[in-house]
């Protein structure tokens, strides 16, 4: 809900509230971002001003008229260079006569019915209509309007942001920067959360204090990158997950984006977001305008826990749209790691009967089908079928893999061209390069340049060619290496800033055109894993790969890093072989399947290979998946017992798993917990897993959370079987004959002998579990029986709560 009072402005959500006001000066002063307040009238809002009454020492003081107001010192809505503020502006202009001083004062406001589109940018929808507050500034001697936009959406909690700069003057003007949103906070102190990392080891959490100076999360990479998510949250001091107060902001956008907060002299926080402007310019012609990506700002009085939740919710509803919205995902079989680039259709239709033996609904073939794509040196651009490895085409393997009863999908990466094609034979100008200059590659291949319109459509028709060629369901569009020696031929020497922007807005020109061509694909995001995992691909694309890490341990730290500030149903996770591929890390095949079920699940491992046990128990985690899918991608997730809240949780003893009793202090965590639970409440599945097996630790607790407190619940786990082999030459004590370790008579035993594992099945109300339930001891050295927990280095367990009907407690 927008309200205004005079020259103050109050958005409100269910639980929140934004409040500005226009000063006397002219600039917006920021009142209050957080709990919801309740104004109704503008003298209201003076418990929130700040009264200004003298000219403070050694600062600039606005202008004569007004030498109380120090922008220095001041909580702006919206910034510049050149008046006073010297901390990170908002907006920073080059005027034609080269002045880099802008004063932006309030002009006009206006409500609108609905949200305005952003030129040639994805921004959040919503169903109904939607409200959409603008205020207009204007420049006060160069002809420029700014106009900031806002809208609240009042279930999610969220307020979004975006800015549009006009050049109404007679003359050209550079753009050095244009953020989204800008935040004030009248104190330092709070803690920054981003969410950093690498190829392979994305959105690991990273928590700083801000208390004096700048701090910036930004990207370089021209994607909005695996080393900086731009998701982030600012909490007040004693903020955890389940209590406190906290912020989120993200971008939509996926290219190079900034995130700064400076404690100023005076020890105001300030927030900003949106283009990184270290690697931008744009020239601003009589006439032209520029729009400013969207911000998307949640508040929670509630902890992490819920700041998450809310960023979900937004996520599913108002970014992700299309037939895939709140859709059921299917369970995809992947060629990569079971075959990489060795494939043809004899191998892949092997492959697929095997996926369809086990419950695989969507067939995936990965890199290597096109052009002399043997390895990675080559054919980038040709996106013309191998005819000696798929000798009927791509309609002809597609054809059969339908005929087996599954869906196919294709992996392509239409950004990229490499050396060795027919495409840059034929285009060189098409590759980003710098003229005369050698230009350095990252696996072995440049970037098309996509600021130019003419490679936007070869893209597009070259994939509308491919994806219309066969009854394709399912497309990976990756891109796997990023920016360097940024340069368009297109564009003259002082435009050169642009290229980086340009480029994000090609490619969602690409995006827009073949999601709209081809709405019944599913189209899956990928940037060499998580290089590009953002909100604006999430409006093209409902779900991105997430690290080509598949190792479990490390992806359950990937995938609890994504669940801050996106829901499980876009972020996708596979099974795959042990030794891991990326770790060399061997964990049980149920545990790969308790971290990876926890979002969009997938395999992607040789099924050939595989032993009938193993398959046995794929089948097995596939059915069950299926049966809990909706839950499983779309439930409410709660997080317990990672990283720095460990320690805290430790000493509460509450919301963390397994024993508390951890050799890895706040820096590391030995163990994970996830709940699901489904809207209604009557299903939810837990997930428990840990690093390392600490001897002599018999007692753990599994937290479940967001149960109905009066419903009562079936609580069971899942039944495991366990292999007589995990115990080594252990076996000798209970064997009546010796068996020597790892024998024939060993291998033959476990064939035949399994353990069984322990069972949990109790009954009881929601608020009673929650409290913690109390699980069957762990193996800790001594005392192996079918009711102990055998709990080995990575091992997991899965818990399913589910509601029992017509019983309520009083
Ligand atoms: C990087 C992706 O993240 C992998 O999953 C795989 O598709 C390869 N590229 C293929 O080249």
């Amino acid at each position: 809900m927008i309200k205004v009072f005079g020259k103050t402005f109050l958005l409100s959500t269910d639980n929140s509230s934004y409040l500005f006001r226009i000063l006397p000066t002219g600039q917006a002063e920021h009142l209050h971002y957080g709990s919801k307040i309740t104004i109704d009238k503008e003298e209201d809002a003076l418990i929130l001003t700040e009264k200004h009454v003298f000219e403070p020492g050694n600062a600039i003081v606005y202008d004569r008229d007004h030498k109380e107001y120090s922008l220095e010192d001041m909580r702006l809505e919206m910034s510049g260079y050149g008046k006073g503020d010297i901390r990170e502006p908002f907006v920073e202009i080059t005027h034609a006569d080269g002045n880099r001083s802008c004063d932006f004062v309030y002009d006009s406001y206006e409500i609108r019915k609905n949200k305005h589109a952003l030129t040639g940018l994805p921004s959040s929808y919503a169903d109904t209509e939607m409200e959409e507050l603008k205020v207009v500034f204007k420049e006060k001697d160069y002809g420029l309007k700014l106009e900031l936009y806002y809208a609240a959406f009042e279930k999610e909690n969220v307020i979004t942001r975006s800015s549009r700069l006009i050049n109404e003057s007679e003359e050209t003007v550079k753009v050095e920067r244009l953020m989204s949103a800008q935040i004030a906070f009248d104190t330092s102190g709070y803690t920054l959360t981003t969410f950093n990392g690498a190829w392979a080891r994305e959105m690991h959490r990273n928590d700083v204090k801000l208390s004096a100076g700048r701090y910036v999360n930004a990207s370089a990479t021209g994607t909005s990158s695996s080393r900086s998510n731009p998701f982030v949250m600012l909490s007040r001091p004693g903020c955890r997950e389940v209590s406190g107060y906290c912020y989120g902001m993200n971008l939509i956008y996926s290219g190079n984006h900034y995130e700064a907060f400076e404690v100023g002299a005076y020890g105001k926080l300030r927030a900003v977001t949106g283009i990184n402007p270290a690697f931008f310019d744009w020239e601003l012609a009589p006439g032209a305008s520029f729009d400013s990506p969207e911000a998307v700002l949640t508040y929670s009085n509630m902890g992490y826990g819920l700041l998450s939740r809310q960023m979900s919710d937004f996520v599913n509803d108002h970014i992700v749209r299309g037939k895939w919205r709140r859709k059921e995902r299917p369970v995809l079989l992947n060629s990569w790691e079971a075959s990489y680039f060795d494939i043809n259709e004899n191998k892949l239709l092997r492959l697929a009967r095997a996926g369809k033996e086990v419950g695989i609904e969507l067939f995936v073939m990965d890199d290597g089908w096109f052009g002399e794509r043997n390895d990675d040196s080559s054919s980038l651009g040709d996106w013309e079928v191998n005819a000696k490895k798929l000798p009927h085409g791509l309609k002809g393997i597609c054809d059969s893999v339908n005929a087996l009863g599954m869906d196919f999908g294709i992996w392509v990466e239409p950004e990229m061209v490499s050396e060795n094609s027919e495409l840059y034979r034929a285009h060189p100008d098409w590759a980003m390069a710098v003229p005369g200059r050698y230009q350095s590659e990252g696996r072995n291949q440049k970037i098309l340049d996509l600021t130019r319109t003419e490679v936007q459509d070869y893209i597009i028709e070259a994939m509308t060619k491919v994806f219309s060629s066969a009854n394709i369901s399912y497309v990976k569009w990756d891109m796997n290496r990023i920016f360097s020696d940024v340069y368009s031929s297109a564009l003259p020497a002082d435009r050169q800033g642009e290229v980086a922007h340009r480029y994000v807005l090609g490619l969602y020109r690409c995006m827009k055109t073949l999601t709209e061509r081809f709405p019944e694909i599913l189209f899956e995001g990928c940037a060499a894993g998580g290089n590009r995992f953002d909100l604006g691909i999430l409006c093209y694309f409902p779900q991105i790969w997430a690290s080509d890490d598949t190792d479990a341990v490390c992806r359950s730290e990937i995938q609890n890093g994504y669940s801050y500030g996106y829901p499980q149903s876009v972020y996708t996770a596979h099974v795959s072989a042990v030794p891991n591929h990326q770790t060399l890390r061997i964990t049980p095949l149920q545990t790969r399947f308790s971290v990876a079920s926890f979002a969009v699940l997938g395999y992607e491992c040789n099924l050939c290979d595989m032993k009938k046990d193993d398959l046995e128990q794929i089948k097995a985690q596939i059915t069950l998946y299926k049966s809990l899918r909706k839950t499983f991608q779309y439930g409410t997730l709660y997080r317990a017992g990672l990283s720095s809240d460990m320690a805290d949780a430790a000493m509460e003893g509450m919301y963390y798993a397994s024993n508390g009793v951890s050799a890895y202090g706040s820096a590391g965590y030995n163990s994970i917990s996830w709940t699901v639970v489904s809207p209604d409440k009557k299903c939810a599945i837990g997930m428990m897993m840990q690093k390392l097996v600490q001897p002599n630790v018999q007692f753990s607790v599994y937290y479940p959370c967001g149960l109905d407190k009066e419903t009562r619940y079936h609580f069971y786990n899942r039944a495991l079987k366990i292999n007589v082999r995990e115990f080594g030459d252990l076996v000798n004590t209970i064997a009546p004959i010796h068996i020597r370790q790892d024998s024939g008579l060993h291998y033959l035993l476990s064939k035949f002998v399994k353990l069984d594992g322990e069972t949990e099945d109790l009954e009881g109300y929601g608020n009673t579990l929650m409290e913690g339930v109390h699980l069957h001891p762990a193996y800790g050295g001594t005392g192996f029986s079918d009711q102990v927990r055998h709990y080995s280095d990575f091992g997991s367990r899965m818990y399913f709560m589910e509601a029992i009907e017509h019983e309520k407690s009083n």
